[in-house]
């Protein structure tokens, strides 16, 4: 371990470090689902990383602290106290879905070396949003929260915790996301094929690893909608008895309403070229009440409508912003759109010259890529590593990313 880490980790973290290391990850998405979580084994070099998971869960919001994030992030008036007394619940969640995961893969939480975690994204708005979108909200500085109190999680374990890892990057200057394109250069870059990472969160994003690439030839951006639209229709329709089109099976049963799929394709977002990245304030609630209310059509051929919308956004990215630069050998998806499975043969549909598989195979399960990739930052931040990709993320320099929340001290 590199002697300035030493310093900045102090006794926080002991010498497994150096070898074999366990480290746990935990996100909630813009999804707002659940808090993912994943327990880890490190080994390697950071450069030759590998991973290894040994458990790993989802722990669902209670519906009503999901209702109120969601209001939250929607823009809804709050005031400091609520934003106080929510970092302090989703906190304590947290701690509990390390519990958890710990508990699953059978390991005494002391025996972690870190744990890494992204907290929930109640407002994100980087310098380039601002720009283009504008907050309507008279906001003018670039900024970002997560929250998800980590002291609470540290106390709860006995576990150093990094957290708050979008600020450092934002703080040089870049846009604090993303910051997955790091870890899926780590583990999915190849000397032959180019891949291209996508994740179907509650947005879509796009990895660019062209083959046999350095650091700076990774890019990465934001497609369009991933379950945002899907979601957000469904919760609208059952007014809110279901949050999900689970397998697309609801979907699958309606058709493609042609003349609001064309107007649906002109959003401007799709044009625009990378860097660019999308939130609840491009594809939530507005975007849906815009479109979507007001259609005298069934909520299946919504849903298909959306769905459709949805993998044409991602191929139309790629046809516009990556086909031109490299051709992609294989696409490799991850997220919980992947249980989606007429989104994913209507992406087949739309890219038969691209091979497009599951990270399972590459050792990453498709519904904790980013719990995994928290883990890892958080790896990275106490070896005193960066964890940005400036030609990502747009920052001056690569910075070592987050915040340390100090566990028990050793006894
Ligand atoms: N069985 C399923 N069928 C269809 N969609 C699913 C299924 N399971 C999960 N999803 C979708 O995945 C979303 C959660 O994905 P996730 O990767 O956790 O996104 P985020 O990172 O935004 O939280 C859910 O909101 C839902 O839209
Ligand atoms: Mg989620």
């Amino acid at each position: 371990m590199p002697e300035r880490a030493k310093r900045l980790a102090g006794s926080l973290v002991d010498a497994a470090l150096d070898g074999e290391r366990l480290a746990v990850g935990l996100i909630s998405g813009t999804s707002m689902d659940g808090i993912d979580a994943a327990l880890v084994r490190l080994s390697g070099p950071p450069e030759q990383l590998q991973v290894r998971t040994l458990a790993a869960l989802t722990m669902p919001y209670p519906k009503r602290l999901r209702l109120r994030l969601l209001r939250m992030a929607a823009g809804e008036t709050t005031c400091s106290g609520e934003i106080s007394e929510l970092n302090f619940l989703v906190g304590d969640l947290f701690a509990r879905a390390a519990l958890q995961v710990c508990r699953r893969a059978r390991v005494a939480p002391r025996r972690l070396a870190v744990i890494g975690s992204h907290g929930q994204t109640v407002f994100h708005q980087g310098r380039f949003a601002l720009r283009h979108a504008g907050s309507g909200r008279g906001l003018r500085t670039p900024s970002t929260l997560q929250i998800g109190e980590p002291a609470i999680i540290a106390q709860r374990t006995g576990t150093c915790v990094v957290a708050n890892f979008r600020t450092a990057d934002m703080a040089a200057g870049g846009e604090g996301a993303p910051l997955v394109p790091l870890v899926d250069y780590l583990l999915l870059r190849h000397e032959s094929a180019s891949t291209v990472a996508l994740n179907l969160g509650g947005i879509a994003n796009l990895t660019v690893i062209p083959a046999g690439a350095d650091p700076d030839a990774v890019f990465g951006f934001d497609a369009g909608p991933g379950n945002m639209v899907i979601d957000t229709l469904m919760r609208r329709q059952t007014r809110g008895r279901r949050s999900y089109d689970a397998g697309g099976r609801l979907a699958a049963q309606g058709r493609v309403i042609g003349s609001l799929f064309t107007e649906l394709t002109r959003f401007p977002f799709f044009r625009r070229p990378p860097p660019k990245s999308a939130g609840r304030e491009q594809f939530g609630e507005s975007f849906v009440k815009r479109y979507f209310t007001g259609q005298r059509a069934r909520l299946a051929d919504l849903l298909r409508t959306a769905t459709q919308l949805t993998a044409w956004a991602v191929a139309e990215a790629l046809r516009r912003f990556v086909f031109p630069r490299l051709r992609v050998d294989r696409l490799v998806v991850s997220g919980g759109g992947v249980h989606n499975r007429l989104l994913l043969s209507t992406l087949r549909d739309y890219l038969p010259h691209v091979a497009i598989e599951l990270s399972d195979r590459y050792g990453l399960p498709a519904d904790f890529k980013e719990a995994i990739a928290f883990a890892i930052l958080a790896d990275r931040t106490l070896r005193g590593l960066p964890g940005n990709l400036p030609a990502v993320t747009g920052a001056r320099r690569p910075v070592i990313l987050g915040q340390i929340a100090p566990g028990r001290s050793p006894q």
